[in-house]
């Protein structure tokens, strides 16, 4: 009986040799924290379905973020919970939309230590519910690209780092950069939600953001989940649009999707870890099932080695603190 030569425990042996080979590392630079942004005065309203995440208004969320970038946050995205909706998002592009005065208080705050990510969508703003116009029961394309470029420049110019459309429309990645570049924002980079999926974990967020549809659901625009070649046709097209960053999302569920668009591009990926993600985990460990920073760190971890170099994630101030405990 003769042993092998080759023998991987011996690269497991001890703590040190581990970090020393260890091919994948987290660090709280490479999360994204999204918040919601109430118009409401002094809000701080708790979310049921996500425990620990609240609707903020804007000096509650001034003060939260400045204790995220003490756990060492340098991002956030933003989505807008507004007064009033309406049938043409009004307030997705006005100039004193909740989110474009949100973004102008941020970056007066914090300036460049704080990167501030705009989500670029329609949804929170409308009556429906949809990420587009709607017409007898359709969602719209092409007219909820304009409405949707429009909102992006808002966002610009209140002083937003980067633009996310979040809509999954057909070409709004293209008219977007246009836009961007007729207004002067040539240097303003775009993360679009290329491979996003007509989800079931996206239930908590709409609790959140209060952008479930009144009708129908999302799966004429957002990407069926039976399919993995045409994220790869939707990345493709971004990108020749002029997307700079592209995001696949959801995250867990959707890791081979993550691995493929790592293997056909060299551009930053982002994956959103979502909030049923969020609160799957937070349910089991609350219940004492699960040990709740083990498993977040083990599924970031995960979600990194698929190829993400960046991910959105609810738990990022927590994962942040978790990782400078393991460090010291
Ligand atoms: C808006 C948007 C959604 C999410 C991000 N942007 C919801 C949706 O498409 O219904 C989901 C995020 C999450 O579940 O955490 N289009």
């Amino acid at each position: 009986m003769s042993y092998p030569t080759t023998r991987l425990r011996r690269l497991r042996k001890s703590h040190l040799l581990r970090d020393f080979v260890a091919e994948t590392e987290l660090n709280a630079k490479d999360f994204v924290w999204p918040l919601f942004i109430s118009d409401q005065v002094n809000a701080r309203i708790p979310i049921e379905s996500m425990p620990g995440i609240f609707q903020l208004s804007i000096d509650n969320a001034l003060i939260e973020i400045g204790q995220a970038m003490e756990a060492g946050i340098r991002s956030v995205i933003l989505f807008g919970i507004p007064e009033e909706k309406d049938a043409e998002a009004t307030m997705a592009w006005a100039d004193h939309g909740i989110i474009q005065r949100a973004i102008r208080k941020i970056k007066d705050t914090f300036g460049d230590d704080l990167l501030v990510i705009a989500d670029t969508c329609l949804c929170e703003y409308m009556t429906h519910g949809h990420c587009g116009i709607v017409m007898e029961g359709r969602i719209l394309n092409d007219p909820s690209v304009e409405v949707i470029a429009r909102t992006a420049i808002s966002q610009a110019n209140a002083g937003a780092d980067i633009i996310a459309p979040s809509d999954m429309m057909d070409g709004r990645v293209g008219i977007i950069r246009d836009c961007l570049d007729g207004e002067g924002f040539d240097d303003t980079p775009i993360m679009a939600y290329s491979a996003k999926y007509a989800s079931s974990f996206y239930s908590p967020f709409r609790d959140a953001a209060v952008s479930a549809p009144s009708f129908g659901d999302r799966r004429s625009y957002q990407m069926d989940p039976r399919n993995s070649r045409e994220a790869l046709e939707e990345v493709a097209q971004d990108l020749e649009e002029g997307a700079d960053i592209i995001m696949v999302k959801p995250a867990m569920a959707y890791q081979d999707i993550i691995r493929n668009v790592r293997e056909l591009v060299d551009v930053p990926i982002a994956a959103y870890s979502v909030s049923g993600e969020y609160s799957m985990m937070k349910a089991a460990a609350q219940n004492g099932w699960i040990d709740e920073k083990a498993v977040v760190l083990e599924t970031l971890t995960g979600i990194k080695r698929s190829g993400a170099d960046i991910i959105l994630t609810y738990h990022a101030v927590e994962a942040a603190k978790w990782l400078t405990e393991l460090k010291s």
